[in-house]
């Protein structure tokens, strides 16, 4: 009987892949997944079952005797022929994958194929703009396109398998991940969220030379109390349907083919094991049918949140509440045969863990081809296509925040005929690629230092200066992560003299470029900062330069929003760059030289400092808005509002808005004017935010609700469209508790930032 269903197993495979051969030209259907996914489950022991739930951790080139050798306790080919793994991650050598698929695939029973997952998150061999970076793009196209190039590129490598996007909202930049994310708005996250979604997995799920996704962290992990990593989350049902999950939902609808669940506890039940977001929102509300993993040793973790009760009971927890794949911690593999014998969990309950991860693996093609061309991956790899596009993401989500007297773009020539390009991150090519850059080769990024070396030519003396370090434990974050090589920092005596001779060098030049910011590890995971000021002596740095009365140019390398006050009132120009990625040298040369104009936007509120956190644009009024009167909702000390608001950016060029008209019909059609009135051609991005006066709940003094990027050419005028649908006009309603759209009266703004002044209003009277 089992050798009967293995020959059917057998031949179907074989009779797919010789209909397929290697690229499948449309998707499969529902019907042909389940019926391929029913014959593998008939055939399955429960071992083998358990052992697709069972996902693990492999440091190829990390020292054997070293700590993160240990997280991945690397896996016998025994094991792997016997099916105790479903998947792996952290590789991505071709090789170590394609030999690792040989022993999974040749000599395991059933030849169930592995899916080889990797935090591919802003670009896997090409290094593209950390994700908060490409959200200040303000253009999905681009980013769908970037998140394409790393698919192509992870996919040739053998890591089929995503684990981004990262959706979460994060309104606190204490947080470092904020770095990962798209930033502070529901809005914009969506558009963001779907982007990266089509992008990694392209038409339909295993289309060639794509990966699935993973979102992340399901839900609510950008809340941490105090922006501290990892710490809980206390979010109210109104913010958590209004502001968190949107982006989440917005994934899943693109399609998005399994979901990470967080780490931290949502109001008291922690995400790996609340069954309120896997099945009633996610299953339930939603319709989701891929599957979840669990975030890295999650499940195991449940009993250090003080919730299991112990292994056993928090893989009961974590697989009864919905996470199908147990991600590094062994629990599932160690507890679930347990729990099936005493029958706390059913084999309807390991099925149905089973089969979404199976139906990937069937629809991502890896049962007809599960190996790579390792020949191919490296000329995949080498694509200048890659590097050019990476480049021009770059240019796009540079935010030009001052430009007093119109200092950029800079002239080539005489008249800054020598440039001191100064600080710690100007020359370091590991920091310009941002946190996420654990594949690449970093000797292959472009510095700041070396994108104006090679943009101004012969004819201009560039010259640099460290002008100290930043404190660094690890080298880099793939040092972090396998606890290898630390670094031995300078001395207070080394780092002053390095002060002083940026200092020197900024007083006989005739311009001064200063790179400053975070290192790639001050962002990121497990990477709070309770001071959003430039870390170590980087303030210092800038205000003796400053002081030297050269011109000063402040270029930011960063992940999270800083605090600029200081600069913004001493420094005239100060452009945005966040962690540009591999080509992020060339892409701040061809801003500063004006070869490309700046026309990203912030996707989230610079504060005049932290102890304005959390800020945000879309806050409700209260009764008594800041007005600046006493008894208003303000500090003594500060203004209430950011340094930079939400949406801020400037051009070298200028635009004017006119002519707001809203007509309404069954949608609400909102037409404005936008015209270049500068000299050069430049992107706006025209942004509409709405308020509705009165409802069932308080709603968001403002509200974004649509944007386009758009480019002009000098007195080029152009009229933009947006429409207001049922979607644009609906909230969850605390009172009502559930998604309403309301009869009142709305207020429209379109502009250029969250500030816009065009105003006009709409009345709903059917909602
Ligand atoms: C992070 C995830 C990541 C996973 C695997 C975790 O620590 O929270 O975002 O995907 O590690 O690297």
């Amino acid at each position: 009987m089992l050798i009967g269903t293995m020959k059917c197993i057998l031949i179907t495979i074989f009779a797919f892949a010789a209909d397929a051969q290697r690229i499948p030209v449309a998707p499969l259907t529902e019907a042909q997944v389940e019926s391929r996914v029913s014959g593998l489950l008939k055939s399955m022991t429960q071992s083998e079952k358990i052992g697709q739930l069972n996902q693990l951790f492999v440091f190829p080139e990390a020292p054997p005797d070293g700590p993160a050798a240990k997280l991945g306790l690397a896996p016998t080919d025994q094991e792997i022929a016997k099916g105790d793994y479903g998947s792996f991650l952290f590789v991505t050598d071709p090789s170590v994958i394609n030999r690792m698929q040989h022993v999974a695939v040749d000599k395991s029973r059933l030849h169930i194929p592995l899916l080889f997952g990797f935090d591919v998150i802003h670009g896997f061999k090409t290094i593209f703009p950390v994700p908060l970076a490409l959200a200040a793009s303000w253009d999905p196209a681009l980013v769908e396109q970037a998140q394409a190039v790393a698919a192509r590129e992870a996919s040739a490598a053998g890591v089929r398998w995503a684990f981004g996007p990262m959706v979460d909202i994060a309104r606190d930049p204490r947080w470092g991940r904020i770095v990962e994310g798209a930033g502070e708005d529901p809005f914009l996250g969506s558009a963001m969220a779907r982007a990266q979604v089509r992008g990694f997995q392209g038409k339909y799920l295993g289309e060639p030379g794509h990966v699935v996704t993973s979102v992340k962290h399901f839900a609510g992990y950008g809340a941490a109390d105090g922006g501290r990593d990892y710490d809980s989350s206390s979010i109210s049902d109104e913010q958590l349907w209004n502001v968190d999950l949107p982006p989440f939902h917005a994934a899943v609808e693109a399609g998005a083919g399994t979901v990470m669940s967080a780490y931290m506890d949502l109001n008291g039940v922690p995400a790996t094991a609340n069954s309120f977001l896997l099945q009633d929102v996610l299953r339930r509300a939603w319709g989701f049918r891929g599957f979840v993993v669990s975030d890295a040793f999650a499940v195991a973790n449940l009993t250090t949140h003080g919730f299991a009760k112990d292994a056993e009971d928090a893989a009961f927890r974590a697989i009864t509440a919905g996470v199908d794949m147990d991600m590094g911690s062994r629990t599932y593999i160690r507890q679930l045969p347990k729990l099936l014998e005493s029958g706390r969990v059913s084999s309807k309950q390991l099925d149905d863990a089973v089969r979404p991860i199976l139906a990937t693996k069937v629809r991502m093609g890896l049962f007809e081809d599960p190996y790579v061309d390792e020949s191919g991956a490296r000329s995949i790899f080498a694509s200048p296509d890659h590097r050019e596009l990476a480049r021009v993401a770059a240019q796009r989500s540079a935010v030009l925040f001052r430009n007093e007297g119109s200092l950029l773009p800079l002239p080539r020539g005489s008249k800054f005929a020598s440039i001191a390009v100064i600080g710690p991150l100007a020359d370091s090519q590991l920091d310009i690629r941002g946190p996420w850059a654990l594949a690449d080769d970093p000797g292959q990024a472009i510095t700041v230092l070396k994108g104006i070396r090679d943009k101004v030519g012969s004819g201009t003396r560039v010259e640099y200066a460290r002008g100290g370090e930043l404190r660094r434990v690890y080298p880099s974050m793939f040092d972090a992560i396998r606890h290898s090589r630390k670094t031995v920092p300078l001395t207070d005596e080394q780092n002053v003299a390095e002060v002083r001779a940026a200092v020197e060098l900024a007083s006989q030049s005739d311009l001064a470029i200063l790179v400053l910011g975070e290192t790639q590890e001050m962002s990121g995971e497990g990477a709070s900062r309770t001071s959003l000021e430039l870390p170590g002596k980087q303030q210092e740095l800038l205000a003796k330069v400053a002081a030297t009365g050269k011109p000063v140019v402040l270029v930011l390398l960063n992940g999270r929003p800083l605090d600029l006050t200081w600069a913004s009132q001493h420094i005239p120009a100060i452009l945005e760059a966040w962690f540009p990625g591999a080509q992020g040298g060339n892409a701040v040369a061809d801003l500063l030289f004006g070869d490309a104009n700046p026309g990203g936007k912030l996707p989230v509120t610079f504060p005049r400092n932290v102890g304005q956190v959390p800020i945000y644009y879309a806050h409700n009024l209260t009764h008594q808005p800041d007005t600046a009167a006493d008894f208003t909702s303000r500090y003594w000390d500060q203004p209430t509002s950011p340094l930079y608001p939400f949406g801020y950016g400037l051009s070298y060029t200028t635009f004017e808005f006119s002519n707001l008209r809203v007509d309404q019909g069954s949608s609400v059609e909102v037409r404005v004017d936008v015209k270049n009135t500068g000299d050069r051609a430049g992107d706006e991005v025209v942004q509409l935010y709405i308020h509705q006066q009165f409802g069932s709940a308080s709603r968001p003094v403002r509200e974004l609700k649509g944007f386009q990027r758009i480019a002009l050419t000098p007195n080029e005028k152009k009229e933009v469209h947006f429409t207001l649908g049922g979607n644009e006009l609906e909230y969850w309603s605390a009172a009502l508790r559930k998604m309403v759209r309301e009869r009142s009266v709305f207020d429209v703004w379109v502009g250029g930032d969250s500030k816009a002044q065009l105003h006009s209003t709409f009345t709903v009277l059917r909602p």
